[in-house]
C-alpha cells in the first residue's frame, strides 16, 4: 500500500486525551491548521502544519491529496448500531405518525418481533447482502468502525447468521440474545433457558460482546442479571438497553455487574446519572432514537458534568432510528442534549471507540492510531454539527486509503 500524504488542509481537529474522556476533557480538541497528516501503513505517520513539512521525510511512493479548504476529523466510531436485519417496518412508521405507540405496537407482536419474522426468513446471505449496505451508509456518513448486534434471529441459527454477516462486513458483533422473548417461548425464563445453553456456546466464539434489553415487555433486572453473567462467563464484554421507557433498575445492574456501557437512558433520573459519573460504566446516548420515539432526551449534560463517560451513538435499526448518520447525532446533541461541537466529536470518535475497546488505536489523528479520517467540504470542522442533515462528508480515509468519495 502506498503511503499517502492529505495537504493543505485548512484543519486538522482531533480530541486531545486519549479516552475514556470525563468532563472538560471530553471538549478538549487539538486543532492545527494549515495542516497536512502522512498516512503509511494503514496507520498515521505524522500530523503537523504545512511549514514543518519536510520533503526529505517521505516516502518516495507517497500519494499526495489536495486538502486545500478542507477540515479533517477522526473517522467517525458508531458503536450501537442494529445495522443486521431484513425487511423493514415502513408501515409502523406510518401508524406510528397517526398516534400508536411503539411499546403498544410490540405489545400486539409487531415492533421488533416484526423484525424477527423478517430476519428468520432472510437466511445468511440476504443478512449479509442487508448489513454490506447499511455499512455503506454509514461510511458515506463518515463512520468508519462500526459495532452491530444480533438480536433479530432469538434462535441458534438467526444469531449465528447474524454475528457472521456483521463480522464479514467488518462490524464488531454484539449478541444481543436476549432482546425481546420469540413467541415460541412460554415467558423470558423458558426463552433465556434455551438462549443460554443453546445459543451462548456458538454465539460467544463469533461475538465480541453481550447486550441486553431490560425493559417491561422484554426483560426484567434478575433475568438480564442471569444473562449477563453467563455471558461474561463465556468471555464477552457486557453492554446493556436501559432506561429507554422506564427506569427498571438496567442502571443499578449495570454498575453491579461492571457493563462497559449501559445504553439509552432516556428515563434516568438523578440518582441514575449520578450513580453511572461515579462508575466506570459509559453511558452510550442515542437521541435519534428519542426524537424518533418522540421520548425525553437523556440527560447529557448532568451526565458529562458530574463525570461520566459519555458516548454518542446513532442506535441504526429498522424501528426505533431509521439513521445511520453520526453526523445528524451531533447535530441533536448540540441542538437538544446541552454538548458542544467538540463534545459531541468526542463522544462519537475517542469515548466510542473506548466502548469498543479500540480506544488505543482508534479514534484519534495522532501519530500511532489507524489512518482513519474524515475530509469535511468546508474549512471549519463543526460544519458537522451545525448543518443539520447537511452533507458535508466529502472523502473517507480507512486505514490508509481512500473508502468512500463524494
Ligand atoms: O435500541 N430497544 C430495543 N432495541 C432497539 C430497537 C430495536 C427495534 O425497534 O427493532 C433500540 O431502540
Ligand atoms: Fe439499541
Amino acid at each position: 500500500m502506498p503511503a499517502l500524504l492529505i495537504r493543505d488542509l485548512a484543519q486538522i481537529v482531533s480530541p486531545a486525551a486519549a479516552s475514556p474522556l470525563r468532563g472538560l476533557a471530553l471538549g478538549e480538541l487539538r486543532i492545527v491548521e494549515d495542516a497536512y497528516v502522512l498516512c503509511e501503513e494503514g496507520d498515521i505517520r505524522a500530523v503537523g502544519r504545512m511549514a514543518e513539512l519536510g520533503t526529505a521525510d517521505l516516502p518516495p511512493d507517497v500519494v499526495e491529496l489536495d486538502g486545500k479548504g478542507r477540515a479533517a476529523v477522526p473517522g467517525l466510531i458508531d458503536c450501537h448500531t442494529h445495522a443486521c436485519f431484513a425487511g423493514d417496518r415502513v408501515a409502523e412508521f406510518e401508524l406510528r405518525s397517526r398516534g400508536a405507540s411503539y411499546e403498544e405496537l410490540h405489545a400486539a407482536g409487531g415492533g421488533i418481533l416484526a423484525t424477527v419474522r423478517a430476519t428468520r426468513a432472510a437466511g445468511e446471505d440476504r443478512l449479509s447482502a442487508a448489513v454490506e449496505r447499511h455499512c455503506g451508509w454509514m461510511l458515506a456518513h463518515g463512520t468508519t468502525r462500526f459495532e452491530a448486534k444480533s438480536g433479530y434471529g432469538l434462535d441458534r441459527d438467526t444469531e449465528c447468521a447474524q454475528l457472521r454477516a456483521i463480522a464479514r462486513a467488518g462490524g464488531a458483533p454484539t449478541w444481543l440474545g436476549a432482546h425481546a422473548v420469540p413467541p415460541e417461548f412460554p415467558d423470558a425464563d423458558a426463552y433465556l433457558d434455551f438462549a443460554l445453553a443453546e445459543v451462548l456456546p456458538e454465539a460467544a466464539r463469533l461475538a465480541v460482546a453481550a447486550d441486553a434489553f431490560v425493559e417491561r415487555g422484554a426483560f426484567d433486572a434478575a433475568q438480564a442479571r442471569r444473562y449477563l453473567l453467563a455471558c461474561r462467563e463465556a468471555g464477552l464484554v457486557l453492554r446493556l438497553h436501559a432506561d429507554q421507557f422506564t427506569e427498571a433498575g438496567g442502571v443499578p445492574l449495570a454498575i453491579e455487574v461492571g457493563t462497559r456501557s449501559v445504553d439509552h437512558l432516556e428515563a434516568t433520573g438523578r440518582d441514575g446519572a449520578r450513580a453511572l459519573a461515579a462508575s466506570d460504566v459509559a453511558a452510550v446516548l442515542l437521541p435519534v432514537a428519542a426524537l424518533y420515539l418522540s421520548r425525553p432526551m437523556p440527560p447529557a449534560r448532568e451526565l458529562v458534568d458530574a463525570g461520566a463517560i459519555v458516548a454518542l451513538a446513532t442506535d441504526f435499526n429498522p424501528g426505533s432510528s431509521f439513521c445511520e448518520s453520526l453526523p445528524v447525532v451531533m447535530s441533536l446533541a448540540c441542538t437538544q442534549l446541552g454538548l458542544s461541537p467538540a463534545e459531541a466529536l468526542g463522544a462519537c470518535t475517542v469515548n466510542a471507540a473506548h466502548v469498543l475497546g479500540c480506544a488505543h488505536w482508534a479514534g484519534r489523528l495522532e501519530p500511532g492510531y489507524a489512518a482513519d479520517l474524515v475530509l469535511l467540504d468546508a474549512s471549519d470542522w463543526r460544519y458537522l454539527a451545525y448543518h443539520l442533515g447537511g452533507e458535508h462528508v466529502a472523502l473517507v480515509v480507512k486505514e490508509g486509503e481512500v473508502a468512500w468519495e463524494r
